[in-house]
């Protein structure tokens, strides 16, 4: 149990004995300021409110029924009737050593394990990935990184656009090609779709073949799925070559297109007639809902069949939000998409519980993000202008991290060089992003996020290696000797290290890996700390093997919440 669930259950019960109302809420915080104890409890008040009592009042019984010995040192209550618990260094202690001992840097499994489908990434297989993709791909990794380790049914769902008139254009431009040059040439989609393109604009009679490909790809043709299986199967190698660079879990298993669909789409139509939600508008079939107004107050249409019979974005969603529901069997349905879907996906979460597609009790979550702007403050793009690719971007971070590592670093030996420059080049990209607000816009900038100072990769990374260097130096540690914490550093050191588990709370219910990236950055920064008021390697045998215990718990962490935000450490740099 984590620290604020076990105060909020022994003040809870001090607060029913004290006469709160059934249901109180103690409302446990990290005080935040080491001289208002560690935690604070700020439920009195509204409880002393709706009893009509003097909060004060109502907290001092509230501490005289509390049984809290064992764990506290001072209780005090503070302000209008704020309770400021201290905990005591000797429970402390026990705590770390019990959790140094476990797995998962004492994390406990959930209790209530739940089938969680998670949906990121899903690129558009037509082109190559970019860096729009990048806060999906890994903000979802992050977060199905945690619900694994929480110990739930984690069901990955990378949502492939895979289908759609683009690739009748990209068939018909295949076809033109002569054998050896198509291989060479689908290694650069990006190029091979601007040619498609330019082409399918200029030239009528390409245009018109190009629409012939998309009539017999629709009729299943089995010459041009053939063509349109090579192209899908090219694209998804790129994908999986930066899923690999990027250390993302994605595999092809995960992968459920668009196209997977196909076949339940007229019964999504049907099953939505039959529930009465469609509504004909200009020849297209729509879904009105009173939720969805636009300014003017005009009902907003989610349009789910064109006039020429076609199936659009939204049909596809909801048979995939059928298939998450029913066949999957999950209960909670995560979308990591850009906000700007963020209509789309409240009006399909919306329809698909009408239709009875999805039990009402099913949690279904949009966890939006901002866009990755440039050092202007616009959108990222090539110096030409393009979309950047993710590749290019993640190659250049290894290379300037290289470059780093050899500036500082001269005499460890190329390879070396090279393999803590892929490390430090990838978790920067990454950190850069994980570490941000989610719902906001940021701006890339090379520099802040290969700096060694401040809440970035290098940094993180540099606290673990130096504490694996502090290791190197000790010799032999006596792994069962005694943690005495007796100095403010160390009891707060202990304090954070012991907050790990409320974070993994926090970020599994909000996917906000930020929030893990902060707490991570302030646990090097109490390390650091504590390292500088608390000499390890130089005091007797007793003090050093105890700080050393602080120190082993420490690395534990870090390593533990960088492998969750899915970077890798390094035992020097
Ligand atoms: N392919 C979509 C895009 O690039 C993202 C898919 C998100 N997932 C979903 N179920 N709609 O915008």
């Amino acid at each position: 149990m984590t620290i604020s669930n076990l105060l909020d259950q022994i003040i809870s019960s001090a607060m029913q004995k004290a006469g709160a109302p059934e249901n109180a809420p103690a409302v446990i915080k990290p005080s935040g300021r080491p001289e208002f104890g560690d935690y604070q409890a700020n439920g009195i008040m509204g409880a002393a409110k709706q009893l009509k009592m003097n909060p004060r009042e109502l907290a001092t019984k509230v501490v005289d029924a509390l049984e809290i010995d064992e764990m506290a040192e001072k209780i005090e209550i503070a302000g209008p009737g704020f309770i400021n618990i201290h905990l005591k260094n000797a429970w402390l202690a026990k705590q770390i050593i019990s959790n140094l001992r476990k797995d998962n840097c004492g994390v406990e499994k959930t209790a209530e394990p739940e089938t969680i489908v998670v949906d990121y990434s899903g690129p558009n297989l037509a082109k190559e990935m970019h860096v729009g993709h990048l806060r999906s791909t890994i903000i979802g990794d992050a977060t199905a990184r945690i619900l694994d380790f929480q110990g739930h049914k984690v069901i990955r769902q990378n949502h492939v656009g895979d289908w759609g008139t683009q690739f009748g254009m990209l068939i018909a431009h295949m076809v033109s090609q002569n054998n050896d040059d198509l291989t060479l040439k689908l290694s650069d989609l990006e190029t091979f779709y601007r040619e498609a393109k330019i082409r399918f604009d200029e030239d009528a009679d390409f245009a018109e073949t190009a629409r012939n490909y998309v009539v017999k790809l629709q009729t299943g043709d089995a010459e041009c799925l053939a063509l349109w299986q090579q192209f899908i199967n090219t694209s998804l190698q790129h994908c999986e070559e930066v899923y690999e660079t990027l250390n993302v879990l994605l595999t092809r298993d995960d992968v459920k297109p668009e196209s997977s669909y196909n076949d339940d789409l007229p019964n999504v139509i049907s099953d939505l007639d039959k529930a009465g939600l469609l509504t004909e508008d200009a020849g297209a079939q729509c879904v009105f809902l009173d939720e969805f107004k636009g300014k003017d107050d005009k009902l907003l249409p989610a349009i789910v069949q064109k006039s020429d019979g076609g199936y659009l974005y939204a049909t596809t969603d909801l048979a995939a939000l059928r298939y998450r529901a029913k066949e999957l069997d999950a209960s909670r349905i995560i979308y990591f998409v850009d906000a700007r879907q963020n209509l789309h996906l409240n009006q399909v979460f919306t329809i698909s519980k009408k239709a009875g597609f999805v039990p009402e009790s099913t949690a279904l979550e949009h966890m939006p993000f901002g866009t990755m702007m440039d050092k202007s403050g616009k959108p990222f793009k090539t110096r030409a202008g393009g979309t950047t690719k993710l590749v290019e971007l993640l190659h250049e971070a290894q290379q300037r991290a290289y470059e780093l590592v050899s500036e500082k670093n001269p005499e460890l030996d190329n390879d070396e060089r090279q393999n803590i420059g892929k490390v430090i080049g990838i978790s920067a990209v990454k950190y850069a992003d994980l570490s941000k607000n989610r719902t906001s816009d940021y701006i890339f900038n090379w520099d802040n996020m290969l700096s060694f100072e401040g809440n970035t990769a290098p940094y993180m990374l540099y606290a673990y290696a130096r504490i694996q260097s502090i290791f190197r130096k000790a010799g032999d540690v006596d792994t069962n000797a005694t943690l005495n914490i007796e100095e403010p550093t160390e009891h707060q050191l202990a304090l954070k290290l012991l907050q790990f588990a409320d974070i993994i709370d926090t970020v599994a219910a909000d996917g906000t890996p930020n929030s893990l990236c902060n707490y991570l950055y302030e646990l090097a920064g109490n390390f650091m700390s504590f390292y500088e008021a608390c000499p390890i390697l130089k005091g007797d045998d007793a003090t050093k093997n105890s700080r050393l215990q602080l120190a082993q718990m420490t690395a534990n962490t870090l390593q533990q919440g960088l492998n969750l935000l899915g970077i890798d450490t390094l035992e020097r740099m």
